[in-house]
């Protein structure tokens, strides 16, 4: 599902009001593509999310999801049925009395009967990891800011949107939900579901994102490729943001004269195969320091050391 932001400039009322969240933005999110959304605070990530699922309409400029602008009642409603919008702050999200009401208050929306919304939101709330039958009749209010987190996932997952914009997803989560997280985002993208990820980890953006868009003050100032967008580490950096670990430990290995061949490596998987690589066949290795591992050891498995080294993108 591609969403396009033409020229969109949007500001908010009340304080502040005059300086604008967004600014002449523009750009072109293509259908089935994961795309990383990374600014300093107060960029303006989440005021493009909401403009990307018509949650909010441009002040000027246009947003057009599948074909349709958001300005028109028809764009607006197709908008909100089939993107997925997973807010920053999951309590906002959340409203109704129990867990599986409102992972079900999606589907009912969209026409599903009772049932089929029931077992469309057992369904999503096993996707993120939690347990139905412990949850479902909970109440939302009762559960930890990383369960809520998931279950607010679970509302969008249960509408099986076509796309999802998720902003922040993985804040406030433990390590191990996180890289849940992520695995469900990279799973949706890899069935196809276009997924904008809102992300302050150039970590995760490196490990997941085909296309990387960078704001500062409202404005794009990169729009690329990981690739592209992490070379410009300088302009990064005066925005306030950073590159991917795996590319700084790449550039200080680099001064300290290590050469790395082809593209710089933004992830730690792809980091360590370049060391390796530099390090040649006669450097020390796991198996020669420890003999006993068997002969497997001698092509193991490179480290996963990277949300995307597992399974790769599938696609
Ligand atoms: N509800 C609001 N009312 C008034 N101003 C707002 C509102 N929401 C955001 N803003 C302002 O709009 C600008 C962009 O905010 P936005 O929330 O989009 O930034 P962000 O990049 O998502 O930041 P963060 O990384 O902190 O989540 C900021 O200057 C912010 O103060
Ligand atoms: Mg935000």
């Amino acid at each position: 599902m591609p969403i396009t932001f033409e020229q969109v400039t949007y500001g908010y009322d009340g304080p502040g009001a005059g300086t604008r969240a967004l600014d002449g933005v523009s750009l072109t999110i293509a259908d089935g593509e994961f795309v990383g959304v990374i600014g300093h605070t107060g960029s303006g990530k989440s005021t493009l999310a909401e403009l990307a699922c018509a949650a909010r309409l441009p002040d000027a400029g246009r947003v057009v999801v599948d074909g349709a602008p958001t300005a028109d009642r028809r764009g607006r409603r197709e908008a909100r049925r089939r993107v997925g919008y997973v807010m920053q702050y999951p309590e906002r999200q959340l409203f109704a009395e129990t867990v599986g009401e409102d992972v079900a208050f999606g589907p009912r929306n969209l026409g599903a009967s009772r049932d089929e919304a029931r077992s469309a939101a057992r369904e999503a709330l096993e996707l993120v990891g939690l347990s139905p039958d412990d949850l479902i009749d909970a109440s939302p209010f009762d559960l930890s800011g990383g369960q809520r987190r998931r279950v607010a996932l679970a509302g969008v997952l249960a509408m099986r949107p076509r796309a999802i914009v998720a902003d922040e997803p993985t804040a406030g989560l433990d390590p191990q939900a996180r890289q849940g997280v992520l695995d469900i985002l990279r799973d949706l993208h890899g069935r196809g579901v276009t997924v904008v990820m809102v992300s302050h980890d150039m970590d995760h953006v490196a490990a997941l994102a085909q296309h990387v868009v960078a704001l500062a003050h409202g404005r794009v100032i990169a729009d690329g490729t990981p690739a592209e967008v992490f070379s410009r580490a300088e302009e990064l950096r005066r925005a306030g943001l950073d590159v991917p670990t795996a590319a700084r430990v790449a550039r200080d290995l680099a001064a300290r004269g290590y050469a790395f061949a082809g593209e710089v490596p933004l992830t730690l998987d792809a980091l360590a195969r370049a060391v390796a690589a530099q390090a040649g066949p006669s450097a020390p290795r796991a198996s020669a320091a420890s003999p006993k591992s068997g002969p497997e050891s001698e092509s193991g498995p490179t480290p996963e050391l990277e949300p995307g080294s597992g399974s790769g993108g599938g696609r």
